[in-house]
């Protein structure tokens, strides 16, 4: 059983950059916050800070003054609603795109005594195979791995699968695929990844579901809102939404 005040720890990779990974963050996290969950969204492109730019939050404190000035936590976390909050990184600083092992220990008793309120840890990492990309994904109990149709994206996320099951004994690997033509490309996708990972990794993916290439996407991007506010009725807003019901819905009857 999940432990009490413990949140349930979910990471969003996918080895290859720009595939939606922040975006598809916030609007889960939005959307399991109006289920009711108390849902905190962690900012983990320790250099290129990812989160705050897409909220157009303007935070007093990063995690970096966490870190290292030893800043109050709770003055670093902006709530944008009582149950929905960001722990913004810090951009342009190199040194915390490559933690060493001390300071993965440091953030890691951080998200363990700032999640006790909250239910929800949403973990937005950095493209690529990083240090820290690793880090997060096992700190995480679940791991959203989101995928897009270019064959580029789909290989990156195999490989990112594969260091994190074989180097590091992770499993849990839900897929989103992104962008996607139609909910059959989407399935072909997660049909396809699914046969090498169990053939050849011994890895059961799990299908979260697939979110339409949308131009409501794109609009909320770059006016930096909320997809879910913007275009609630866009089939992009509906995918997520349906997403997040099956993100709580797993994380409900897996321990
Ligand atoms: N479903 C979609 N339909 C259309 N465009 C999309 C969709 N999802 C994401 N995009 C576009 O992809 C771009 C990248 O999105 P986002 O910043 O969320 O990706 P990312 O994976 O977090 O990137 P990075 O690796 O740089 O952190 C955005 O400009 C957005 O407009
Ligand atoms: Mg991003």
């Amino acid at each position: 059983m999940i432990e009490k005040n413990s949140p349930i720890k979910i990471s969003i990779s996918s080895g290859k950059g720009g595939v939606g990974k922040t975006s598809i963050t916030v609007n889960l996290a939005l959307a399991l916050s109006e289920r009711g969950l108390r849902t905190l969204v962690v900012d983990g492109d320790m250099g290129l800070a990812n989160v705050d730019v897409l909220l157009r939050l303007d935070p007093a404190a990063t995690v970096r003054d966490v870190m290292d000035r030893g800043k109050d936590p709770l003055e670093a976390v902006v709530f944008l609603t009582p149950h929905f909050a960001v722990l913004p990184a810090s951009s342009g600083v190199p040194e915390m795109a490559a933690l060493g092992a001390d300071e993965h220990e440091r953030l890691g008793t951080l998200l363990r005594h700032m999640g006790r309120r909250f239910d929800y840890l949403l973990l937005d990492t950095a493209a690529g195979l990083g240090p820290s990309v690793l880090w997060l994904n096992t700190f995480a109990q679940y791991r959203v791995i989101v995928v897009s149709p270019d064959p580029t994206s789909v290989t990156d996320a195999y490989a990112l699968i594969k260091v994190l099951s074989k180097d590091y004994g992770c499993d849990r690997f839900c897929l989103v695929m992104n962008s996607v033509g139609s909910e059959e490309e989407g399935l072909q996708i997660f049909e396809n990844l699914a046969q090498v990972a169990a053939r050849f990794l011994q890895v059961n993916l799990i299908h979260l579901g697939s979110i339409p290439h949308d131009k409501a996407v794109i609009r909320a991007v770059r006016s930096q809102q909320f997809i879910l506010k913007q275009s609630p009725g866009s089939v992009a807003g509906l995918a997520l939404r349906s997403i997040a019901a099956r993100l709580e819905k797993m994380a409900k009857t897996m321990d």
